[in-house]
């Protein structure tokens, strides 16, 4: 059912299509400042860095992550439910739900390959869904979500984990959305790569 056309990332969308959208979806995008959010976000996650000892740092990089899933469900209209799936290493084919804001949901362990998320973890690329009635290989967390987008975390060349973005809009996602979540997961690939070498590091 589900085409490549489906699942571009919307990097090729030009200016004036973003413009024609109406809508809470798009045009809801450009009403939120995401460049500011973006930058937040960054500022929030790189502080994690200097926090001492590795016990404190574990702890804060786990605030900044739901710091950064807490603003952008409050402050983008169209994120409906947002979360980071992480890969922790003692079961290294399975994403755990880690800090998330939303409704809580029953997938809090996705193997490899089962749903969005799985599909992500096996492709470390993301997927674009715009219409999730549309997917075979969908795992449904509330019967309002319409669209979906799973963008990878890589840190050091393992994938780490994902940002998952669940949406009540139909086909919500421009070019400002693909900026946003690709620089937040870049920005927030430290922060996970330090959680998962505590788990296997701290007593
Ligand atoms: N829809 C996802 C499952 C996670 S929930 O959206 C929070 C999937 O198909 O993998």
């Amino acid at each position: 059912m589900s085409g490549p056309r489906q699942r571009r990332p919307p990097e090729t969308e030009t200016e004036t299509e973003t413009e024609t959208q109406a809508g809470a979806g798009r045009g809801a995008a450009r009403e939120v400042d995401l460049e500011a959010l973006r930058c937040e976000g960054a500022r929030r996650l790189a502080a994690v860095e200097a926090v001492e000892p590795l016990g404190e740092r574990a702890v804060a990089g786990r605030a900044a992550l739901q710091a950064v899933c807490d603003r952008l469900h409050e402050a983008v209209p169209h994120y409906d439910w947002v979360g980071f799936y992480l890969v922790w290493p003692d079961d290294p084919r399975v994403l755990q739900l880690g800090p998330f804001a939303g409704a809580p949901t029953e997938h809090t362990r996705i193997p490899f390959g089962r749903g969005i998320c799985g599909q992500v973890a096996e492709r470390r690329e993301a997927l674009w869904i715009p219409d999730v009635g549309a997917e075979d290989n969908y795992l449904a967390c509330s019967l309002e979500t319409r669209a979906e987008v799973v963008v990878p975390v890589m840190w050091q060349g393992r994938f780490v984990g994902q940002l998952d973005i669940d949406s009540h809009v139909p086909d919500p996602f421009g070019l400002a959305d693909h900026e946003l979540l690709e620089g937040l997961c870049r920005d927030a690939a430290p922060v996970v790569g330090m959680l998962l070498d505590a788990w296997q590091t701290l007593p």
